[in-house]
């Protein structure tokens, strides 16, 4: 009778962590460091921190940001997609970092559907090129549901070695 207690809590014990493990196209997101105010994952790739109280990191919001003033005419407002280009919110669930950055540098046409749909090629536009990870980081942060579909509330300030390579990137 205990044992079978017990078997049960550790059978649901199992189960609610499963349900907690967090994976996406480049695995799990789980800020295991930090360089400068920038979240790094167990890979070494770009990743997102939200703090208890909802204070997400300078990258997340600064990809809030840059996302919806390049991105969301054709994506659709927090990544959520339109009749036009898919929800990247959905992408990034199996889309890994390295193929992320190469859409967005070189663009894709789909030229399989009667519509031919473009995703033009952002590799020569500062506004895009100096904020890949912001933008990269805060879509992550959309496809594990870390960030709701409003602006982040509450965020880290700019960290000063990004003010200095943003300005260098920019000019
Ligand atoms: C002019 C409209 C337009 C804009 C602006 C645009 N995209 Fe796209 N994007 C598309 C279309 C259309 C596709 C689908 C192309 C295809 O089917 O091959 C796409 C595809 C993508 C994909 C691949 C998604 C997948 O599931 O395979 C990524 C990643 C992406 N876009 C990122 C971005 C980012 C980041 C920005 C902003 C910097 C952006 N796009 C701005 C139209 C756009």
């Amino acid at each position: 009778m205990v044992a079978r207690i017990i078997w049960r809590f550790v059978a649901v014990f199992a189960i609610s962590v499963a349900g907690a493990a967090l994976a996406d196209g480049s695995g799990d997101p789980t800020a295991v460091k930090s360089e400068n105010g920038k979240y790094f994952d167990k890979a070494g790739d770009p990743t997102y921190k939200v703090a208890a109280d909802g204070t997400v990191d300078w990258y997340t919001y600064s990809g809030y940001r840059r996302y919806h003033s390049e991105c969301h005419v054709c994506h659709g407002p927090d990544g959520m997609g339109s009749t036009y280009a898919p929800a990247l919110k959905d992408s990034l669930e199996t889309m890994s970092y390295p193929d992320f950055l190469g859409v967005v540098a070189a663009g894709r046409k789909n030229v399989s559907t009667s519509q031919e749909n473009v995703m033009p090629s952002f590799g020569s536009n500062p506004n895009v090129v100096c904020y890949l990870d912001d933008i990269y980081v805060y879509l992550r942060a959309r496809a594990n549901d870390a960030v709701g579909r409003t602006r982040p509330a509450k965020h880290d300030e700019k960290p000063e070695a990004y003010a200095k390579a943003e300005n260098a990137c920019m000019h």
